[in-house]
């Protein structure tokens, strides 16, 4: 029997956490009376889109705390949104904690928090209790709702709280949210991911695939285009396989065709799409669509059939590069991404050699390369075959370097036209121009003023600069 997961919101769930939220203002109205000030408390996002919107999810709820949200980790709150795809990424929360530390001695009344898919490990949960004990705040990726609650429990008691879930079927959403930029916004479509590829922990610590209902997402998304917000970002672990576990027939496309409907919203994109599950349906809508940006993430991961295999990737060589091929004839301004990992077990350079091939045949627009790394629980984690550094290092660098001939080559295709450009801010290093990002997700300067910010203008491509473009408004 599958599991049953709720598909709506929990809306007592919601009332709970929102009477905890009225019992926590209290805490910070008297910590402002001691320090004299407004307390202040800090988000720092380790990982994914689905990290950064649970930050935002997080920050809404410090907001309506009392706390005022600032960047600065020497602050009154400062909570780490922890990812642990690749060790490199617990590494670095290890190192961001001893800075904490030091802050923590100079201000009694500072509090610090982890959260994220790190936090669902008990090795490193282990770890933080016996070598970082000033740490007041642990909790995982299934009860992140919970916040409130726990923000209650870890001001009145003086031990560290830890409260990590193995799963959940709930989902709660609905509670206040401070979104980073005003004019765009993450929308969680789905949760968990039940692929289980070889070398992946995401399945381990975001649990097994859960859809939300369409009129929930719908609804939502309204909600944000009243808001002022113009592209959304619809985020899952395998957007493709939407609606799998709702009771009705829905499929990724028939989502996204309720949310072309939604009068205001302008773009639409979504992250992260698995080879084996992209329909000629999905392609079809996205032809079709005038609001859905002409980028598609589609991860290879390895270019070689074999390695495919002992990933647990369900696709091979052939069929995934039949599959570009055919989103590149039908819709031939679609930028196409991907990741790409190096140096999974049992890789050799014959095995390299079909990734640089399939590099080459698809042009990517751009690629994540990763080193490959071996975590704790994972199948590929006690192959045989483990690839020696050195070689890695050689085949990273040779894949870097056709993966960046490949995304100049397609940018600078783009000289000259006339594109579409959300502003998304001032340029940082040139007071005198702003920055946008194109349908295609192309970065473009220009000529510009904050006004601008948060609209959709004409931009002329003038100037490629590799993998971007210097432009003028037209
Ligand atoms: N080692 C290296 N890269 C990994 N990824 C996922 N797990 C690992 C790992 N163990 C990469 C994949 C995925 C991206 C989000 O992270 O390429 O698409
Ligand atoms: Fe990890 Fe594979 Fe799921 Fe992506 S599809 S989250 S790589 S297991």
């Amino acid at each position: 029997m599958p599991e049953r997961f709720e598909t709506k919101t929990d809306q007592e769930e919601v009332k709970r956490q929102l009477a905890f939220i009225e019992a926590g203002r209290q805490f910070v109205v008297d910590l402002k009376n001691k320090l004299g000030r407004t307390p202040t408390a800090c988000v720092t996002t380790f990982g994914c889109q689905m990290n950064a919107r649970d930050s935002e999810k997080i920050t809404g709820i410090l907001a309506d705390l009392g706390y005022k949200i600032v960047e600065n980790e020497d602050a009154d709150f400062v909570l780490f949104n922890t990812c642990t795809v690749r060790d490199n990424a617990n590494q670095k929360v290890y190192g961001r904690l001893g800075t904490l530390h030091g802050y923590k001695k100079h201000n009694p009344y500072m509090r610090i928090a982890l959260c994220g898919c790190m936090m669902q490990e008990e090795t490193a949960v282990d770890k933080i209790l016996n070598s970082y004990s000033f740490v007041d705040l642990i909790f995982g990726t299934h009860n992140l709702y919970k916040f409130p609650e726990l923000f209650v429990q870890m001001m009145t008691r003086d031990i560290t709280i830890v409260d990590v879930w193995e799963s959940t079927t709930k989902i709660v959403e609905e509670l206040p949210i401070v979104r980073k930029y005003p004019f765009k916004s993450g929308v969680n479509i789905m949760f968990g991911c039940n692929n289980f590829c070889t070398y992946c922990i995401v399945p381990y610590v975001r649990g097994r695939e859960r859809s939300r209902e369409p009129e929930e997402i719908v609804e939502e998304i309204k909600g944000l285009v009243a808001d002022g917000v113009k592209e959304v970002m619809l985020l899952g672990q395998n957007v493709n396989s939407y609606g799998k576990n709702l009771e009705r027939e829905i499929g990724f496309p028939d989502l996204l065709r309720m949310v072309e409907e939604i009068e205001g919203l302008e773009r639409i994109r979504f992250m992260t799409s698995h080879p084996k599950d992209l329909s000629d349906d999905l392609i079809a809508c996205m032809k079709e669509s005038k609001k859905i940006c002409r980028h598609l993430h589609l991860p290879l991961q390895s270019g070689s059939s074999k390695i495919l295999k002992a990933m647990n990737r369900h696709y091979t060589k052939e069929s995934y590069l039949e599959l570009a091929m055919k989103i590149r004839k039908e819709i031939p301004d679609m930028a196409i991404t991907t990741d790409i990992i190096v140096g999974f077990p049992g890789e050799t350079y014959e095995d390299i050699k079909d990734t640089l091939d399939v590099i080459r045949q698809v042009e990517y627009d751009n690629a994540f390369t990763f080193i490959y790394s071996k975590r704790t629980g994972t199948p590929a984690a006690v192959m045989e075959n483990q690839v020696a550094k050195e070689d890695i290092k050689v085949w990273f660098d040779e894949i870097l370097s056709l993966v960046q001939e490949c995304a100049r080559k397609r940018t600078a295709m783009l000289d000259g036209q006339i594109a579409d450009v959300l502003v998304e801010g001032m340029n940082e290093q040139d007071a005198t121009l702003v920055t946008g990002r194109m349908s295609n997700n192309t970065l473009v300067h220009f000529p510009g003023d904050e006004s601008l910010v948060g609209s959709i203008v004409n931009v002329k491509l003038e100037e490629c600069k590799g993998f971007y473009y210097l432009g003028k408004r037209v």
